[in-house]
């Protein structure tokens, strides 16, 4: 074999905890205050973190003795934009006694706001359950290692914990990604674990037959509104969480830097640039907002296809057009790549959607094209490419 050897040992994608770890210990450094019960981060550092800081830089104040290799001042990155009272009020919600159910339509980012929750929180993302039509109560509760429970009966080393019990025991933040996949008698497990705070095994006799859950432990649950909604969760368990709307973002401007950080950070991943113009980035992300709210933002109507035209997919689409720039260097100009990967993003259910966006191209980008914008002129000319069947 020729080229370069493969570099075995780098993690492809690492967990918010190990990315911004600086950031971690400095936001524990910059706010010295109060925190809840087993928080590593004040509810004021956990928003910062969270969202980030802007162009403003945070000091840390005079009196604070921090590690010599702690930098005295730093910028936080954005990282969940758009919605700051929303996580305001997620992070209240996790320092009280409910769960936080994060609710929306796919690619809002729940996922990841739920992530970087838990790292600020606790300082770990890592006790995950991910929810399926095929998760069971012991993914929720525990299970049983049979190899040692044969071997030597009910006993404390034979229990398997689930990552819920893991994080009662050590006053963590357990996530359950889709919770309203898991079917809603086991989904019901979650119920006394909300309210009564403990877990009883009774399989174990005296002190290990009870879990209580330590300070700092607490729920947070994402669903999506598309795929089996919330209105099969019982009306117990709906009691047992603040529901929180993760809505897409609203601005222009906010969507259009977001896509580009975004793509930007996963070029670096593979070590290339995003060599995508403006004028592109900018006609893609203004596409994925007209689509998705069947409105552009001129005021003209247009179809909404069935697909969700999610900022997440825009991210996907952005770094596309980034690697095929990076890797075929003599290739087309990314412009030309475009309506194809926009069609590949809307056809996936509803044949019917490329005719929706035949529509859109017919009349918001030819309206585009007639007043003389001249990306839009160009992608009206690539028009014949929405009409291929394969
Ligand atoms: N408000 C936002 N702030 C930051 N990133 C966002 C935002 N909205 C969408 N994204 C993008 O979406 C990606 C994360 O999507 P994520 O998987 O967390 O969404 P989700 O809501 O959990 O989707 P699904 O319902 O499909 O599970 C981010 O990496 C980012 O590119
Ligand atoms: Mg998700």
């Amino acid at each position: 074999m020729t080229g370069t050897p493969r570099k075995i040992g780098a993690a492809q994608l690492l967990p918010a905890e190990a990315v911004y770890a600086d950031e971690l210990r400095f936001l524990a450094a910059w706010d010295p205050g109060a925190r809840p019960p087993g928080w590593h981060l004040t509810p004021r550092a956990a928003v910062a973190f969270v969202g980030g800081t802007g162009n403003e830089t945070l000091e840390l104040p005079g009196d604070v003795r921090a590690d010599k290799d702690l930098p005295r001042s730093m910028r936080i990155t954005p990282k969940f934009v758009g919605q700051r009272t929303l996580v305001e009020r997620a992070i209240v919600t996790l320092a009280g006694e409910r769960g936080l159910l994060l609710v929306g339509e796919p690619g809002t980012a729940k996922s990841m706001l739920s992530e970087l929750l838990a790292a600020a929180v606790c300082g770990s993302s890592a006790l995950t359950v991910q929810g399926t039509a095929g998760s069971t109560e012991e993914q929720l509760r525990y299970g049983w290692n049979y190899a040692l429970l044969i071997a030597k009966g009910p006993h404390p080393e034979a229990l398997v914990p689930s990552p819920v019990l893991v994080a009662m025991r050590s006053g963590a933040i357990a996530r359950i990604e889709e919770v309203t996949r898991c079917l809603p008698e086991v989904q019901d497990a979650l119920i006394s674990i909300l309210s009564e705070r403990r877990l009883a095994i009774p399989e174990l006799t005296g002190a290990d037959g009870t879990v209580y859950a330590q300070s700092g432990f607490n729920v947070i649950a994402t669903a999506n509104l598309r795929d089996r909604g919330v209105s099969e969760m019982s009306a117990a368990l709906k009691r047992r969480f603040n529901f929180e709307l993760v809505e897409p973002i609203a601005d222009f401007e906010v969507e259009r830097d977001l896509v580009e950080r975004q793509a930007t950070a996963a070029l670096e991943r593979v070590g290339a640039a995003l060599e995508v113009d403006a004028a592109v980035l900018e006609a893609l992300v203004t596409a994925f907002r007209d689509l998705r709210v069947g409105r552009t933002a001129e005021g003209w109507a247009v179809e909404r296809p069935g697909t969700v035209m999610s900022t997440a997919e825009a991210v996907g689409v952005a770094t596309l057009l980034g690697l095929q720039a990076a890797y075929f260097r003599d290739a087309r100009d990314p412009v030309q790549l475009l309506p194809a990967y926009l069609l590949g993003v809307v056809r996936k259910d509803d044949p019917q959607d490329q005719a929706r966006l035949l529509g859109y191209w017919d009349a918001a980008v030819k309206r585009r094209a007639d007043e003389g914008a001249p990306i839009w002129r160009q992608l009206w000319e690539l028009r014949s490419i929405l009409e291929s069947q394969d």
